[in-house]
């Protein structure tokens, strides 16, 4: 299959944005830019679009989409039952890198619901990514437009890379300013239950709704046999091809270790120093949103090497750092090494 690389710089590229939509109306699937990673897009009305998105993604069947709306009428035509706290969120953090699961309406059929009763929905802060939903007039299914179980896209080339031939459009656009995936909070249970973090952060939740529950999955390995909240938690992630070590250390110490292995690379810490072996920055430990910025590059980055292994220094668990450790866990398929 040929795919059309369309050049979007702004909502002002109205025949781009345009093409984009028509695709999407005609059944097609796109890759769009959002603020958090690329998104590969389809009508969450087209049975057959979906099924187009899981073949060209390789995504395991029983894995849930997120549905995008560009406002809140589009809402009430994918979600039922919606909740106060919904609400709250929704004028806080909408439209921005939060997700929630509702009770699915009528409309969301079981090609994106997956054997669930609910859908994960999100309105994009990205204005080109809102566009395309408005021009369309539908709500969007999108996961990240990566092959699954590679890490996530957060620029145009990392889904060229993946998904050139297989899909029929890539917006080429701006880099990702988040770099990590939406946070997933789920509001049907008697408790809201935060199953996966992101920018908004499990204290921002606190602060508007009050209490919240942290799912197990978000940062522990799931038991043979036990049920995930939010099924894309049980999957093998992010991996890039070099086996991936998580290391919680002091500056240095952490230096010192990796500095004893071979056939290694360091993922550091812009403070750490001394380190000996080839390494790679992901930022200063004290800004988690930088770290949360490179992070799917980076981890990139690692296999373009062709190192064997990779040791990373974990970041500290608040704030965007949980989100950050909830990624490179997964990474590191849960291999954690404290010093
Ligand atoms: O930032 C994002 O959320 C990006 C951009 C493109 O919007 N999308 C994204 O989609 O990360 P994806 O498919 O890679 O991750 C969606 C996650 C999966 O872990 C999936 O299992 C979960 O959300 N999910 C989707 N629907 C759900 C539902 N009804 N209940 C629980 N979890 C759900
Ligand atoms: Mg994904």
């Amino acid at each position: 299959m040929e795919t059309k690389i369309i050049k979007i710089g702004g909502i002002e590229d109205t025949a781009e944005i345009k093409a984009a939509a028509d695709i999407l109306k005609n059944g097609g699937i796109v890759a769009i830019p959002t603020e958090t990673v690329y998104g590969l897009a389809s009508s969450a009305l087209s049975d057959t679009a979906i099924a187009k998105v899981f073949t060209a993604k390789g995504r395991p069947q029983d894995n849930p989409l997120i549905v995008h709306i560009c406002d809140m009428e589009m809402l009430d035509t994918v979600a039922v039952d919606i909740p106060k706290s919904a609400y709250l969120l929704a004028e806080k953090f909408w439209p921005g890198p939060l997700t929630m699961v509702l009770k699915k309406s009528n409309n969301i059929s079981e090609s994106v619901s997956r054997g669930l009763d609910t859908v994960a929905v999100r309105m994009p802060s990205d204005k080109i990514a809102r566009e395309i939903i408005a021009v369309s007039g539908l709500p969007l299914a999108a996961p990240s437009a990566n092959t699954s179980g590679k890490p996530s896209p957060t620029t145009a080339q990392h889904v060229i890379d993946d998904l050139n031939g297989k899909i029929d459009a890539i917006i080429d656009s701006h880099d990702c300013t988040v770099g990590v995936e939406s946070t997933v909070i789920s509001l049907v249970g008697e408790v809201p239950r935060l199953l996966r973090p992101g920018a908004v952060t499990a204290e921002q939740l606190r602060e508007t709704i009050g209490d919240i529950e942290i799912d197990n999955a978000v940062l522990n390995e799931l038991k043979t046999g036990e049920k995930a909240a939010s099924p894309g938690m049980k999957y093998k992630h992010y991996a890039p091809a070099a086996t991936v070590y998580l290391v919680e250390a002091e500056s240095g110490q952490f230096a010192e270790f990796v500095n004893t292995k071979t056939d290694a690379v360091a993922v550091c810490f812009d403070e750490d120093a001394g380190i000996t072996v080839p390494c790679i920055s992901y930022g200063s430990c004290k800004n988690e949103i930088t770290l949360a910025q490179n992070l799917f590059k980076v981890l990139r980055d690692i296999d373009k090497r062709g190192i064997k292994n990779a040791y990373i220094h974990a970041p500290s668990k608040s704030g965007v750092g949980l989100a950050v450790y909830n990624r490179l866990i997964r990474a590191a398929a849960f291999r954690v090494i404290k010093l």
